[in-house]
């Protein structure tokens, strides 16, 4: 029962290496370290540098491994700049995956899982998101992530595949200091750099129609992210299953929340600057978590706090 993680020096994949690990499910990661860091990866944990398209590694790896399943990470994931560059998107996304379960499909490997986003849902029709709610992508980004479940079922229809994808909402924290997300584009690091510049954070917007007036969103720590791989790993190990599911808190949290937990973690009392709303931010989604509940045993343990901590902490000691 061996699982090779594509993406697994990056800061998702560097967690989940260490969630199967504690699991018990044997590991072989294969990056081409183009984003993400040799150092991530455990000493004892076999590596392969390789793109996933380089069919002649992925398949010697595969072998050479004994892989049973493939956990498929390594991909484009800024959505402003699949915008910019749909065409590097529909590339490494589609055409990086297309190969790499061509390369499942001719060494025998018979479980995905498949690393998906909340982004498939655009700009979800209701708040609270079930795996039923229509999809919608607004974004290369996200247009690619539905793409990659379509080839999944497609895949599964014709021969049987086993898989799952899980749709991350928005992921925060660090598992420890060196595991931290090095890019600086998402809320949390965002508000860190102004305070480390002096600056005052900036709010996108409060006159959006929630309880404050700033954007809803479901955070969720990496490190329970991660279990939530472990898990679905395990249940693809036992049971023919093609599902996708939501990994959120299923707990809505505004962006002025996040400013008040940032506040009481850092101890800095900060104002921050109303700038207009970001274009293509939808006003409030988070998830229905209960499938994931019911179907794989698992459930978020780390609240806000936890992932506000842990990436402060790390901040303050990065490089
Ligand atoms: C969160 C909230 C902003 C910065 C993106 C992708 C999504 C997924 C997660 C990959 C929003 C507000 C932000 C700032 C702010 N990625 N904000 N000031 O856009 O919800 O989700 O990352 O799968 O697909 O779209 O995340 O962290 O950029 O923003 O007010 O300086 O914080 O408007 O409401 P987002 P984010």
């Amino acid at each position: 029962m061996t699982w090779m993680l594509t993406g697994g020096a990056g800061y998702i994949g560097a967690h989940i290496v260490r969630a199967f690990d504690a699991a018990g499910l044997p590991v072989v990661v294969l990056d081409d370290l183009s984003t993400g860091f040799r150092e991530n990866v455990p000493a004892d944990v076999p590596f392969v540098q390789a793109s996933v398209d380089d069919s002649e590694s992925v398949r010697a790896a595969l072998r050479e491994h004994g892989v049973t399943g493939v956990l498929h990470l390594a991909a484009k994931k800024s959505v402003a700049e699949s915008v910019e560059k749909p065409l590097l998107y529909w590339d490494e996304n589609v055409g990086g995956m297309r190969s790499l379960l061509q390369s499942c499909v001719d060494e025998g490997v018979d479980r995905v899982l498949f690393s998906s986003s909340a982004a498939v849902f655009g700009n979800p029709p209701v708040d609270f998101v079930t795996e039923e709610t229509p999809v919608a992508p607004m974004s290369p980004y996200g247009e690619t992530k539905l793409i990659g479940e379509w080839m999944l079922r497609d895949l599964a229809a014709a021969t049987g595949l086993r898989w799952a994808a899980l749709r991350y909402f928005n992921v925060a924290g660090t598992g420890a200091p060196e595991l931290a997300d090095r890019s600086v584009t998402n809320l949390v690091p965002m508000t860190f750099r102004a305070l480390t510049a002096g600056d005052n954070p900036q709010l996108f917007g409060d006159d959006y129609d929630t309880r404050d007036g700033s954007c809803i969103r479901d955070y969720i720590h990496v490190v329970d992210l991660a279990e939530a791989h472990a898990a679905a790993a395990a249940r693809l190990d036992e049971a023919p299953i093609g599902e996708v599911f939501n990994v959120g808190r299923g707990e809505g949290v505004t962006v002025t929340e996040v400013f008040a937990t940032v506040r009481e973690v850092t101890g800095i009392d900060f104002t921050v600057d109303v700038v207009g709303r970001r274009a293509g931010d939808p006003a409030a989604y988070f998830a229905d978590a209960t499938k994931i509940g019911k179907e794989l045993g698992w459930t978020a343990r780390l609240d806000l706090a936890d992932m506000v901590r842990s990436a402060w902490d790390a901040w303050q000691q990065r490089d």
